[in-house]
């Protein structure tokens, strides 16, 4: 996520954002940025540089900034890639108005023709620059706020931006909708910024901006208003956070903020892929729609949670795309007679993009002829440099080792591109396609309604905490959730924990179940429900410790085992989106129980960029 700073007052605004910038550092960034309004001449001036805060801070020092109103930024690039030019702030065509914006701007290409059609100059790729040229084009003869405001009604999609220009150079304007955004109200200065850390050691007077609000700011006095210009009454709460724990918005770790932070990334992401009913659109991913066509099969390649995902995949666009439809872990894929060519559309899944066993399989399947599409969490990472496409999957970045929005994140690329591929390939009826975009833009709300039930979720855990080892069990589309589950146990509670289809229960497993053993069962509603009741039952007499994941109001169930886990009704495909929180929250739970380091388990890295 990109990282906002603000300042107007009386003292040196270049330190002030830059520390605050550095206290951003852990949203994650590719480059970074700032303008000052110089007082003495009157005029803005920018320094932005790719690469790390210390480039900026190198530029700074040879080229410092003196005023006392400014803007950063840390740019975690979404549209183009991160270079100097698409590093924020961005102005306008006169060095006027400078802007920076965290989030996506889902109609930047309509608005940017018709800025260029108007005689207006871009200087980069973004998505963020046609608001800038927007305000300019309206800031005649009117403050800036109201310019603004006018821009902002056109803009769709997400923004948190900060504004400021040297015609009015004693305020600064922050506005948000979709993205984070607050006002940090100080003695004779005020602030804005994406994140309560960048501020707080100058004040813990926050107002915390809702959607579609904005702040006008001098240093002496605020102002809050609607879309419309009307004020609102706002009074600052006082935060007793530390740097430490705003950085996690209040969570005690990252891995529980990026658990609780899926439904909105999830409706994000959907939002931006289907703008609209039974249209879906993917820009970034160049494979035409007579290959798309033409392919005989797909194989998916990838390592650890996004193997798992590209799992429930396999089971996705068979069902929905009707594509033979391959998987093996990368280590794997890169070893063996690949019987793939250019009839084969390989998918690779990785939230690093860096992956070293995915990347080598990337390049063996590009040897072979095979066409590749990624979905990746990291703009401009090695994996979408070495892909025919890419499906971003717009998480933000992922600071916890166990994978968790991206997960969730890449199963919703997975089912949109399965869409995608049913439109190109006609494999099934418009309407079942639209009912099913339907059902999954209503995943989001599910999604917090199982959220809103975690106290649930961790007394559970709590109870089973003690237990020496798990065995999951899921079947159908199901069964990469079971894995799933047991990876994010063992990973950050290292308790033994295995993933199995539950129909293989008797080729062995079953010789696991006693009284010191739990078993998690994945058995919402399904065609296969029945044979996870008689698989329940089965552990039953054999005194496993039950813990069944199931559909709200399956009474059955709660007869058959001890503790139930309830997510949702939904349809049965789009199950694992929903199952997906639960295990997540079980894990994380059983760890903080057993004193572990949840977001920097031992012996792993975030990203595996060696063999
Ligand atoms: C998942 O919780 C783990 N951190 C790990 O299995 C991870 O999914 C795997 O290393 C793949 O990483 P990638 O998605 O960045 O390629």
């Amino acid at each position: 996520m990109c990282g906002i700073v603000g300042y107007v007052g009386e003292r040196p605004a270049q330190k002030i954002l830059l520390t605050g910038l550095k206290r951003l550092e852990y949203r994650g960034y590719d480059s970074s940025g700032m303008a000052v309004i110089l007082p003495s001449k009157n005029t803005l001036a920018i320094r932005k540089s790719p690469g790390k805060i210390s480039c900026l801070d190198k530029l700074l020092k040879s080229k410092p900034l003196d005023g006392s109103i400014g803007i950063a930024h840390t740019r975690w690039a979404t549209h183009g890639a991160p270079t100097q030019a698409n590093a924020h702030p961005h102005a306008d065509c006169d060095n006027e108005i400078v802007l920076v914006h965290n989030g996506i701007i889902e109609n930047y290409e309509t608005l940017k023709n018709q800025l260029l059609k108007e005689g207006h100059i871009f200087r980069s790729q973004t998505d963020t620059e046609v608001i800038v040229h927007l305000i300019e084009k309206f800031y005649k003869n009117i403050p800036l706020e109201v310019a603004v405001r006018k821009a902002l009604k056109l803009v769709s999609g997400s923004f948190a931006i900060a504004v400021i220009s040297r015609r009015e150079p004693g305020k600064l304007i922050g506005a948000r909708s979709g993205s984070p955004l607050i006002v940090g109200i100080g003695k004779n200065e005020n602030f804005l910024a994406s994140d309560a850390p960048a501020i707080l050691e100058y004040t813990k007077d926050i107002i915390f901006l809702e959607e579609n609000e904005i702040a006008i700011l001098n240093k002496d006095r605020f102002k809050i208003v609607d879309l419309n210009g009307k004020e609102i009454a706002k009074n600052p709460v006082r935060l007793n956070w530390d740097i430490e724990q705003a950085q996690k918005q209040g969570y005690k770790h990252f891995m529980l903020k990026e658990i609780n932070e899926q439904p909105k990334i999830i409706e994000n992401l959907i939002g931006l892929r289907v703008p609209k009913d039974s249209k879906i659109i993917f820009k970034e991913q160049y494979i035409g729609v007579k290959k798309l066509k033409s392919i005989k099969n797909i194989f998916v390649v990838a390592c650890g949670t996004a193997y798992h995902a590209g799992l429930v995949g396999k089971y996705v666009f068979e069902t929905l795309s009707k594509v033979p439809t391959h998987i093996d872990v990368s280590s794997e894929f890169r070893y063996r007679d690949l019987l793939i060519n250019k009839d084969t559309l390989v998918l690779a899944i990785s939230q690093s993009g860096e992956t070293a066993d995915t990347l080598a399989g990337v390049r063996q399947a590009r040897k072979l002829g095979a066409s590749v599409i990624s979905i990746c969490n990291v703009l401009g990472s090695t994996l979408t440099r070495e892909s025919d496409g890419v499906m971003y999957t717009h998480a933000g970045p992922e600071i916890g080792v166990a994978s968790t929005k991206a997960y969730t994140a890449q199963l919703a690329a997975i089912y949109l591109f399965a869409f995608y591929l049913a439109r190109v390939r006609n494999t099934i009826p418009l309407a079942k396609l639209d009912k099913l975009i339907k059902e999954l833009k209503q995943i989001p709300n599910k999604q917090a309604e199982i959220l809103k039930e975690q106290n649930i979720i961790a007394r559970i855990s709590r109870r089973h905490s003690h237990l020496g080892s798990f065995l999951y069990l899921g079947r159908n589309v199901n069964y990469p959730s079971a894995l799933e589950g047991a990876l994010k146990l063992k990973e950050i509670s290292y308790i033994p924990a295995e993933g199995y289809a539950a129909g293989e229960m008797k080729h062995g497993p079953i010789a696991l179940i006693d009284e010191y053993r739990a078993v998690v069962c994945l058995a919402v509603e399904s065609k296969v429900y029945e044979k996870m009741i008689s698989n329940i039952q089965e552990i039953r007499s054999r005194r496993g410790k039950i813990i069944a994941i199931a559909t709200e109001g399956d009474k059955n169930i709660k007869e058959l085992t001890g503790e139930v886990i309830y997510v949702p009704k939904c349809d049965e495909l789009f199950s694992p989106l929903l199952v997906a929180l639960p295990l997540q929250l079980l894990a994380y739970h059983i760890s903080v129980k057993r004193g572990c380091d949840v977001d920097q388990p031992r012996n792993l890295a975030k990203s595996v960029t060696v063999e």
